[in-house]
């Protein structure tokens, strides 16, 4: 079985500073991978080389492409990165105004990225967009609101949906919860967890809230000054760490 995405000694710097350094993994399709570790630790540094939008001073990053298998994806040049970023990935930002369009309806949200990749069919789209909606449990007779009049939560769920519409293989998130009440993220993970499940993505989440990653996560990586302290299973990760700074990062979140 070939990975979906292969990464090898990737390094990214700013200037003298280390975002991220020599970070190598597999991923495989269907598994969730939890990227964890405290502010400034670089898990944004290493999503965004890994997503295609951050170019890394070191290493490479590969992705099973369903044409010709692994291709680094810095080497394959513009148009076709493109490419996969509107068919094959999602990328579901922290603040969700950054993956919306907010002066267009939640409909055309949606329906977008299906005409990214090729749909005409107006009725079609519309169809397409409403089931989505429904999906990530936005009432059908918001379809032709603003995102602006939407909740926090709600902008989220919409962002979801607009990234999911196009069945990707691989979805990137930052921080998916951050910035929303504690009921609300309650509700927004448990609707994720379901959507990866019922559609066997493969994501990788970076988040600084262990709990989400308990839930999300098949895997975790732990990251500390820009590299991986820590690998393994989540369970066996958040139970029985072994790194120092594992320990600690677990403890002060078990602490009232
Ligand atoms: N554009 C930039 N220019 C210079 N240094 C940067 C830049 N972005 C990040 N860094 C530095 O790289 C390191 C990793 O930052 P990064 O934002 O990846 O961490 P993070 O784990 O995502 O933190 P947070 O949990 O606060 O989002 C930090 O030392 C940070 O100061
Ligand atoms: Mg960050």
């Amino acid at each position: 079985m070939t990975p979906l995405l292969k990464v090898t000694g990737l390094t990214r710097m700013y200037g003298n500073r280390v975002g991220c350094r020599d970070v190598s993994f597999e991923l495989w399709p269907g598994e969730v991978m939890g990227i964890v570790g405290e502010s400034g630790s670089g898990k944004t540094t290493l999503l965004s080389c890994l997503s295609a939008r951050l170019e890394p001073t070191a290493g490479t990053v590969e992705y099973d492409t369903r044409a010709e298998g692994l291709q680094d994806i810095y080497a394959m040049g513009e148009p076709r990165r493109r490419l996969l970023m509107r068919t094959d990935w999602g990328i579901v930002h922290q603040n969700p105004r950054d993956g919306l369009r907010m002066g267009v309806s939640a409909g055309a949200n949606v329906g977008e990225r299906l005409m990214a990749v090729g749909a005409r069919h107006y009725g079609e789209i519309r169809a397409q967009a409403d089931e989505w909606l429904r999906k990530v449990e936005i009432d059908g007779d918001r379809i032709d609101d603003l995102p602006l009049t939407f909740s926090g939560g709600m902008l989220q769920r919409l962002q979801i949906a607009r990234n999911l519409v196009t069945h990707p293989r691989l979805v990137f998130m930052d921080e998916p919860t951050g910035g929303l009440d504690v009921s609300v993220q309650a509700r927004l993970l448990d609707l994720l967890r379901r959507l990866v499940t019922d559609l066997g993505l493969a994501a990788i989440v970076v988040t600084h809230d262990l709990a989400v990653a308990r839930l999300l996560a098949h895997r975790l990586m732990v990251m500390r000054r820009g590299e991986v302290v820590e690998t393994g299973l989540t369970d066996q990760v958040l139970d029985d760490p072994h790194h120092p700074y594992t320990q600690l990062l677990v403890s002060s979140v078990l602490q009232p």
